[in-house]
């Protein structure tokens, strides 16, 4: 079945709600659907939008004027065509974007015509008077198959890369009518409207030819938006540009990443962050409810299944290997779990931490903790990206990996010296030792395409640090405060994606220039 496709959506950063703006009390979006229809060989008009409830309005729209709607992925334009084309049973189709308001039915029929003679697999119609192009849904699932990102706004680099093996042809024969003159016909900013709208006041009978006619006998109402087109044409190459190649490298859509001890303080943070990049993440804990909690959490704002709760013990390697079994790939492991003394619990950071008493018990466990679960989770998953054909590790060290614990930051007034809590041995040797494994483990998996990087955060405030503790911490670094919660989001973007794919062994120190003074 042929059809034509009416790519829209109501979000629109430049002209907001341009769909759904009226004219003559009719909507521009409806405008084009009666273009559309006066194609003589589309079988099917279906109106493309997305999931979003925003975009409610517009299926009303399409079915309040007689054609289909599909609702799909948002950024993924391509993969919502796909769908689109699968559920209708459509074997070629038609675009026309919502933006083209006076994209003519005829456009199409040329399109059609043109399959029907050679059946290529994809036309190109670039830079006639509207971009048309046109393809076989077989080729677009090739497209989908291959393609590496979701953002696919632009869609014909994705046609063109696979040039090999899809059969590509530009639109032929094009009518003198259909070619692109000094005129914009396209509504992106209010200027576009004006013209449209005037246009659309002026011409009795709205037909492509009637509206080509008619500009050419009122050339004056070209200047409404000719100034436009320069602004239009460089944000297309600077959106082309930034998009295509910046939101690749730090696109997470791919990734499955799994971390652990994911439920506390900074590991809720970087699960926020790269759900916010389009990855799923595996958020696993001792704590399975304050897991669960942060998925249901995450799931909610995100409106999809974008995270997964697991019970996993670092120190148990049957619920580590049970996580491997489970999921079909883990393409980033973050090494977060720690026993992490904290200075707002009274008797977590406290005598028992000094090293004079400190009992062998107490180290064994907290070693085991901080180093021990580095090494067994790392060795479980790195075996499984190792078949899976590579990987990221990051292991969570701290400032505390270069520099030694400050013990007068702790000191209570008051307290005799043998009473003073102290920061353990542990977390300093554990911390180290994560750099070393970090080290070991990049240049012994460096052939097997798996990247081992650390991230070392400083002192994260939260409010229920003493002010003390916070006034000498604070003097101790160059940019004079401790870090915010959230300012770990941006480095675990970082590491997690293709844009860190040439650094490994690295140690990644976010600590206000606290290891530099
Ligand atoms: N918070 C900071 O100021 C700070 C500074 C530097 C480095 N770090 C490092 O960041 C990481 C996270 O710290 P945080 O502040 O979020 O700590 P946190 O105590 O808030 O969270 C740690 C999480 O690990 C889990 N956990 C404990 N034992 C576990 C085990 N055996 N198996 C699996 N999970 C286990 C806990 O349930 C908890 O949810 C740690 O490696 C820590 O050393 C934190």
């Amino acid at each position: 079945m042929k059809a034509i496709f009416i790519s829209v959506r109501t979000s629109s950063s430049r002209l907001p709600n341009k769909a759904l703006k009226k004219i003559n009390g009719k909507t521009t979006i409806e405008y084009l659907i009666d273009m559309v229809k006066r194609s003589n060989y589309a079988e099917k008009i279906i109106l493309c939008t997305t999931e979003l409830s925003e975009d409610d309005v517009l299926c009303n729209i399409a079915q309040n004027n007689g054609i289909d709607y599909f609702r799909g992925s948002s950024p993924d334009k391509l993969l919502r065509w796909l769908k689109a084309a699968e559920k209708f049973d459509i074997d070629f189709f038609v675009n026309a974007d919502g933006d083209d308001i006076f994209f003519d039915g005829g456009l199409a029929d040329i399109c059609f015509e043109q399959y029907e003679k050679t059946t290529p697999d994809f036309i190109d119609g670039q830079g006639l008077y509207n971009d048309v192009y046109a393809m076989k849904t077989s080729a677009l699932k090739l497209v989908c198959e291959s393609k590496m990102k979701d953002d696919t706004e632009f869609i014909k680099p994705f046609f063109e890369d696979l040039g090999d093996v899809i059969n590509i042809e530009k639109i032929h024969p094009i009518p003198e009518k259909y070619e692109k003159k000094k005129m914009r016909l396209t509504l992106d900013y209010k200027e576009d409207f004006l013209f449209f709208k005037k246009i659309i006041e002026e011409v009795n009978e709205l037909t492509f030819d009637n509206i080509i006619s008619y500009i050419e006998k009122n050339p004056s109402v070209i200047e409404i938006n000719w100034s436009r087109e320069k602004d239009w044409k460089e944000n297309q190459e600077n959106r082309f540009f930034k998009e295509s190649y910046t939101k690749y490298l730090f696109d997470l859509s791919s990734k499955t990443v799994l971390i652990t001890g994911s439920a506390g303080l900074l590991g809720t943070q970087l699960a926020e962050a790269i759900v916010e990049h389009g990855g799923t993440v595996i958020i696993s804990d001792v704590n399975l409810k304050l897991a669960k909690g942060l998925c249901k959490r995450l799931n909610q704002v995100h409106g999809k299944t974008v995270s997964y709760p697991e019970y996993l013990d670092v120190l148990d390697k049957k619920s580590i290997q049970i996580i491997c079994d489970k999921y079909e790939k883990i393409d980033v492991l973050i090494n977060n779990a720690a026993k992490d003394t904290k200075v707002e619990n009274e008797g977590d950071l406290s005598t028992t931490g000094r090293f004079e008493t400190m009992t062998y018990d107490y180290w064994n466990t907290d070693m085991k903790v901080g180093l021990d679960g580095c090494f067994l989770c790392s060795q479980a998953v790195a075996n499984k990206m190792v078949k899976d054909g590579g990987g990221t590790i990051i292991n969570i060290a701290s400032d505390l990996s270069i520099i030694a614990p400050d013990q007068r930051l702790y000191i209570k007034e008051g307290l005799k010296d043998n009473e003073q809590s102290k920061k353990p041995a542990t977390y300093s040797v554990s911390k180290s030792a994560i750099h070393g494994l970090t080290k070991y483990m990049a240049t012994y998996f460096a052939d097997k395409n798996i990247n081992v990087n650390c991230l070392s955060p400083a002192g994260i405030y939260n409010e229920g640090l003493p002010d003390d503790f916070v006034k000498r911490l604070t003097s101790l670094i160059p940019m004079g405060r401790m870090a915010n919660v959230d300012e770990y989001k941006g480095a675990i973007i970082f590491l997690c994606s293709d844009a860190s794919a040439y650094m490994t062994g690295h140690n990644l120190v976010m600590d206000g220039g606290r290891t530099i003074w």
